[in-house]
């Protein structure tokens, strides 16, 4: 196949916008040349030449001469509008929004489909990791169990600090941030929101099903404390942030965002710092394992830099699954061992624990550990919010 001579238009230039710069420039050879950026700060100074930039986003997008569009902005709002009017413009779009992609998934869908044109987004879930196009093109003919797995760079770097180096939590996230792991409002990774836009992304591929974000319970890593890292601790555990989808029986899903022990002979318990994990659960491949870099700028713009490759071939999604349309409902009726650290006891209460295998009292916090429905924490959301305790999934019973 030959490939097409891509000449890019690309909005925003920030942490992934300059990696995907230098993972370009590094690649000899790639028919590929970024001729337009358009920013928004017209007072920052910039690492190559000012005529490369423009403050008008029409530059790019009523330029015909630009036949990819790669998105790169922070504001979600704006980055829709953006891919909209250049998908209606007739041109190809890569993105690394994972917030526009999982809000707005079903239209992006049906807009491909209407203006002939394809929209990338590798890089929305995972960063370097190629989850999203091994789940249209591995396994799509597979009977997929489950997928869970470590989707956030900026918490699992702030566990692993808290862990392995018992430093405290805000100087671990002021790191994160440093670093250019963290989103510029950082309560998108530690409560959690980060890893739901990603896990519902994915749920598009691996199910078929394009979930309303607001449809799927998620908790974070904000009230986490020195208690339950000391729990953990005493019983060879790690806390992760684990995202989780899978089938609860043929044609119905769940999925949810929790912290959850893993112990020392899983895999995910080696994942540390920025990186990511992804351990998928299949009929015939059994359980695979994939890990990379899940923050940071050059490893989110090699991801945008394969899809602007795949681009190049005519690539497009086909989401096969949905396509095949096998799963047809979800459900929140599930059950999950939970590890509840707290306070009061009316705090407890409200969780309606049916089971518990383990009961603690002292002085400083309690912990319970019991089952839970996950339709109960999903009523308690708004309430969990404010509440001073600690959840952890402990992954334990073979429930999920
Ligand atoms: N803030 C995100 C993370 C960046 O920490 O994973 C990559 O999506």
């Amino acid at each position: 196949m030959t490939r097409e001579k891509l000449r890019i238009g690309m909005f925003g230039y920030g942490c992934v916008g300059q990696g995907l710069h230098d993972v370009l420039n590094s690649s000899k050879g790639f028919r590929a040349e970024i001729v337009r950026i358009c920013v928004k700060d017209r007072s920052k100074a910039r690492r190559i030449p000012m005529e490369y930039f423009t403050y008008d986003k029409d530059d790019i997008l009523n330029d015909s001469s630009i036949n990819l569009v790669v998105e790169l902005i922070d504001d979600a709002d704006a980055a829709f509008d953006i891919v909209k009017t250049a998908m209606k413009n007739g041109k190809n779009v890569v993105t690394a929004n994972k917030v526009m992609v999982a809000k707005h998934f079903r239209e992006l869908v049906d807009m491909q489909e209407k203006y002939g044109v394809s929209l990338l987004y590798e890089a929305s879930a995972g960063a370097s990791i190629p989850i999203i196009r091994n789940l249209e093109e591995y396994y799509d003919n597979e009977l997929l169990y489950s997928l869970r797995g470590i989707l956030n760079g900026t918490t699992n770097y702030v566990l692993t600090l808290m862990h392995n180096q018992g430093v405290d939590y805000n100087i671990a996230l002021n790191e994160a941030r440093e670093k250019g792991f963290a989103e510029s409002d950082p309560t998108l990774d530690v409560e959690g929101w980060d890893a739901k836009y990603k896990l519902c992304i994915i749920t598009g591929h691996a199910y078929g099903l394009f979930l309303e974000p607001e449809e799927v319970f998620h908790y974070g890593i904000n009230t986490i404390s020195k208690f339950d890292i000391q729990y953990a601790k005493e019983k060879s555990f790690k806390i992760k942030l684990v995202p989780y989808v899978g089938k609860t029986n043929e044609n119905t899903i769940t999925s949810f965002v929790l912290p959850r022990f893993i112990s020392s002979d899983k895999y995910l318990y080696n994942v540390d710092n920025e990186y990511n994990g992804v351990i998928t659960e299949a009929a015939f491949a059994d359980k695979q394992f994939f890990s990379g870099k899940g923050a940071g700028g050059h490893a989110t713009g090699s991801a945008v830099l394969s899809d602007i490759s795949a681009n190049s071939y005519g690539y497009k999604y086909e989401y096969k699954k949905y396509q095949q349309g096998s799963v047809s409902n979800y459900t929140r009726d599930y059950k999950i061992e939970l590890y509840l650290r707290y306070k009061n006891e009316k705090d407890k209460e409200l969780f309606g624990f049916e089971e518990v295998s383990e009961y603690f009292s002292g002085k400083l916090y309690k912990y319970v550990i019991g089952i839970v429905n996950l339709k109960r924490l999903y009523e308690l959301r708004e309430h969990l919010r404010r509440m001073d305790v600690f959840i952890v999934n402990t992954g334990r019973k073979g429930i999920n």
